[in-house]
């Protein structure tokens, strides 16, 4: 019986411990302090002083997908509160909770009101536990522009007792005056050395080896969303167990992110450079079986028309202007096939 019970418990332990190795990379390599936040210097300098202090204002981080935003604010409650008190102390509601204006007048506003809970003696002697909760409304671009409206009250009024951090992706979607309640903190996109010491150190620790330039591409695929590239890295690294290869190969990289090759973007130049009709409809339609996104074709001929030197200027700015109308296009839902030869077309006849 009492053996029954022990094997019993054991398996549920390695169930968590496979858990926690099966966990996708970019949450397991989530900065668990302050110090683990990259790049984004500013806001974690200033966020250190609140440490140290324990005033803090409300707060807007702002900034593109995967610079750590939620990352940080996760990291300063648990260095400001500890394991235990975070549960009492911090409300974290993202997009996937309902947070219309019902839920703001509600358990919001419930949750603001409540007075601090007191931390333990252990907690105290350990983490600064200073005296108000936080409210962290992620992903506030999403909510509707009255629930935004509702937080304004409960923003003054309860403010000796809790804290607001709210995070977005775009700053014009928070109503102005939420904005200028709180202190705002911009996320800049990763430029690629800081990016690159974090991928570095990701595949030093799960082993990955890559071919010179692998990650580099890896940091240019991704432009500067630091997310991206770590689930790039970790399917790059799959893929290789099981093509059997030793090491991740640029090559690899850019097919695993839908990338057009640079040879095959090559000859669809060549051939609108031909301005040869029928042999630049054959092609795209040949191109179009490969099923590269459209999206993608767009941006990469953008980077090699626009960045190049070969070309004058009003050359470039017409063929922004037709990039830009098919990308118009393509978002709202018309034809891949039929965009692309357009775009293709219109290209060849400048
Ligand atoms: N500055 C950074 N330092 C270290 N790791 C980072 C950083 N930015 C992103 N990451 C990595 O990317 C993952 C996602 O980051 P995070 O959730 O903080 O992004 P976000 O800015 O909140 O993005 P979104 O706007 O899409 O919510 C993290 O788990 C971490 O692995
Ligand atoms: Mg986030």
């Amino acid at each position: 019986m009492f053996e029954g019970f022990s094997s019993n418990k054991r398996r549920k332990v390695d169930n968590t411990e496979s858990k926690e190795e099966n966990k996708p990379w970019v949450e397991k390599y989530r900065p668990k302090n302050l110090d683990e936040v990259t790049a984004q210097d500013h806001a974690v300098n200033v966020l250190k002083k609140t440490l140290k202090s324990a005033d803090l204002p409300h707060m807007l981080f702002y900034g593109p997908p995967g610079t750590g935003k939620t990352s940080t604010i996760l990291a300063l409650t648990k260095e400001l509160f500890g394991p235990e008190l975070t549960k009492s102390r911090v409300l974290e509601l993202n997009a996937s909770d309902e947070r219309g204006i019902s839920i703001v007048r509600e358990k919001v506003k419930n949750f603001a009101r409540l007075t601090v809970s007191k931390p333990s003696k252990n907690d105290l002697e350990k983490y600064p536990c200073p005296p108000f909760k936080i409210i962290i409304l992620d992903e506030a671009d999403s909510m509707t522009a009255d629930a935004q409206s509702a937080l304004r009250r409960t923003m003054e009024t309860y403010s000796s007792v809790t804290r607001f951090c709210l995070i977005c992706n775009y700053i014009t979607r928070i109503i102005d005056p939420l904005a200028s309640r709180c202190s705002k903190f911009r996320f800049k996109s990763l430029d690629e050395s800081n990016a690159m010491d974090r991928l570095q150190y990701v595949a030093k620790q799960e082993s990955v080896i890559c071919e010179d330039g692998a990650l580099e591409k890896i940091l240019i695929v991704s432009s500067g969303d630091l997310r991206k590239a770590i689930t790039l890295l970790q399917s790059s690294s799959k893929l290789r167990n099981y093509t059997g290869t030793d090491k991740v190969t640029s090559k690899q990289v850019e097919e695993l992110a839908g990338r057009v090759p640079n040879d095959i973007l090559g000859e669809l130049v060549e051939k609108i450079a031909s301005k040869d009709l029928d042999a630049i409809i054959a092609y795209v339609n040949n191109f179009a079986k490969s099923g590269w996104s459209g999206v993608s074709v767009i941006s990469q001929l953008h980077d090699y028309y626009i960045m190049s030197d070969n070309f004058d200027t009003a050359f470039k700015n017409r063929i922004s202007l037709i990039l830009f109308d098919t990308d118009a296009k393509l978002t709202n839902g018309t034809n891949e096939h039929l965009q692309l030869l357009n775009l293709v077309v219109q290209i060849s006849n400048i």
